[in-house]
């Protein structure tokens, strides 16, 4: 009997190591040998450990399981998939899942992530082997024709990225994934590398191909080490399988892929002073122009795109743009990896086309809050995103839409908030997070975050006067005009929003 236990770091954290080892040890005692998969997560956070059997009718979940569920679920009969108050019937039938989309995040928590023979039985490595068979030209065409856009929040068409990589002559070129996933609320990276970390190397050979480029990198955050282990230990396999190397699958063309940790700085996930981290040098934000594309890593042009773009492209290659182009809404094709988090009952990951309300990604797939308490607030595309109010939730997340509202999806990650959620303090913490991170490379950001510190401790304690109120809004706007990067630039949008939609938070009145 096949029994699945996720190695992914949600798992871990809340004990899936003594679940398996409570198994083995219990399957032992009971003479019922059992094949332990370590799978990754399928993203129902609140069930982890979530448990899977295969059974002749297909796979069948039990969860949260403690160590300590483990006799009574033999006793139950679990091998089997027989019934227990843990259960969940078949996995796929929980409608939190069988109600996604899901086409980036289709083998994560199925598959062994570190099975070769896994991940090309689920109909991985499709879209490389087509790649291959296709010029540079052909696959850019292809991506663009897809209408994919960057999924690390700003949203720029990856074809035509990859076109200006591929328009530029120069003697070596780069792929460089983003997979420092600072934001809050956010795990789609981390969870995608630890649960099919083969899709984000086919990703990024596809890109080389598409380029003309023979090495890459992934930045990687350090505060991911069991997704450092696991891509680390794939790069290996795939150069095993020649999947990756001089001679890509026989093809006589060439990539080479490593794996870089970085060392705790939110702002090395701008792409420049990734760069900067990449090329050993201290994490500051570059000037643009020019752009990565055209000069990036070294100085040559350079590829880089999040870890959910690159890890959306093999299905475009594998099934065609017209397909994955049919998924969204308006000018946003395809699907996002939506992350629920923060005071929520169902936390976990949604994978849906875009176009779905925040309203049904918060209640239908999250339960409400996890607190029971009405919700106030959401924050959606991590610390420097918009807050939006419990009366505005019924907003389609797409990129125009969610613009237009004043706001911005970035990198999928929604974190909810009850009627205890003080948004002074909120706002606080955002200008906080800037003074923190700031790489100082520019005054609007640098210090204009300590003077909005200043201005927010004071109308925190009941001292601010109208002219602080104005001197904040002119701060902001400062901030977000003139700010060298996202960082600076996005600080206000917490501030603001906050302001806007709660007014009676910071003292003031609701404007009739
Ligand atoms: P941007 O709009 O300056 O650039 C987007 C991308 O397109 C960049 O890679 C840029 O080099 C490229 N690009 C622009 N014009 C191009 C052209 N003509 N040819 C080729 N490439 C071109 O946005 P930026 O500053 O890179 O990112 C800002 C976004 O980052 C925000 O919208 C926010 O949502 C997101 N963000 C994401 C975080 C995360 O953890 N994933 C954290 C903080 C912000
Ligand atoms: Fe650095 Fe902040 Fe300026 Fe960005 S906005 S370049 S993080 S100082």
């Amino acid at each position: 009997v096949t029994v699945y236990v996720p190695r992914d770091a949600a798992a871990l954290s809340v004990g899936a190591d003594r679940v398996a080892a409570a198994i083995e040890a219990e399957a032992a005692a009971r003479h019922r040998p059992v094949r332990l998969v370590r799978n990754g997560s399928r993203g129902l956070l609140w069930l982890e450990p979530l448990v899977e059997v295969a059974t002749p009718a297909g796979r069948v979940a039990y969860g949260p399981v403690g160590p300590e569920a483990v006799p009574a679920l033999f006793e139950a009969g679990f091998l089997d998939g027989g019934a227990h108050p843990l259960g969940h019937g078949p996995t796929e039938e929980i409608l939190y899942l069988k109600h996604q989309e899901r086409l980036t995040f289709a083998r994560c928590g199925v598959i062994d992530p570190l099975s070769v023979e896994d991940y090309q039985a689920h109909g991985g490595f499709a879209g490389l082997s087509r790649a291959l068979g296709m010029s540079a030209a052909e696959i850019v065409a292809e991506v663009t024709a897809s209408g994919l856009r960057g999924r690390g929040g700003a949203g720029f068409p990856t074809g035509i990225k990859w076109g200006t990589v591929l328009a530029a002559t120069a003697e070596e070129k780069f792929v460089c994934c983003n997979a420092d996933e600072g934001d809050s609320g956010a795990f789609a990276d981390r969870m995608i590398i630890e649960g099919d970390p083969f899709l984000l190397i086919e990703g990024m050979t596809i890109a080389a191909l598409a380029v003309g480029a023979r090495q890459g990198y992934v930045y990687l955050r350090s505060e991911y080490p069991h997704a450092a282990a696991t891509l680390a230990e794939a790069i290996r396999l795939a150069y095993r399988q020649d999947w990756l190397g001089e001679d890509i699958h026989g093809s006589g063309r060439a990539f080479h892929l490593d794996l870089r940790v970085g060392a705790g700085s939110y702002v090395c996930g701008e792409e420049t002073a990734m760069l900067e981290s990449l090329e050993g040098k201290r994490g500051t934000v570059r000037a643009k122009p020019p752009l990565p594309a055209i000069s990036g890593l070294f100085g040559r042009p350079t590829v880089i795109n999040n870890v959910l773009t690159l890890t959306s492209v093999p299905v475009v290659l594998a099934r065609g743009a017209a397909y994955y182009r049919d998924f969204g809404a308006g000018r946003s094709h395809g699907t996002q990896p939506f992350q629920l988090a923060g005071n929520i009952r169902q936390g976990g990951l949604v994978e849906l086309a875009f176009g779905v309300s925040f309203h049904d990604l918060v209640y239908r797939f999250g339960g409400g809050t996890a607190s029971g308490r009405p919700l106030r607030a959401i924050q959606v595309g991590g610390p420097l995103g918009a807050y939006l109010p419990a009366d505005g939730l019924d907003l389609a997340a797409d990129y125009e839409t969610v613009a237009a509202a004043g706001a911005m999806l970035g990198h999928g990650g929604i974190v909810v908030f009850d009627d205890t959620v003080r948004m002074e303090r909120m706002a606080r913490f955002a200008m906080r997070f800037c003074a923190d991170e700031s790489c100082g490379k520019c005054t609007p950001c640098r210090i204009g975050s300590q003077r909005g510190l200043e201005l927010l401790d004071r109308i925190a304690a009941g001292q601010g006067g109208d002219a602080d109120f104005a001197l904040l809004e002119d701060l902001c706007e400062v901030m977000s005009e003139a700010s060298l990067c996202a960082m600076g630039g996005l600080a206000p949008l917490p501030v603001r929003s906050a302001l806007r939609h709660f007014p009676e938070d910071f003292g003031r009145e609701r404007p009739a």
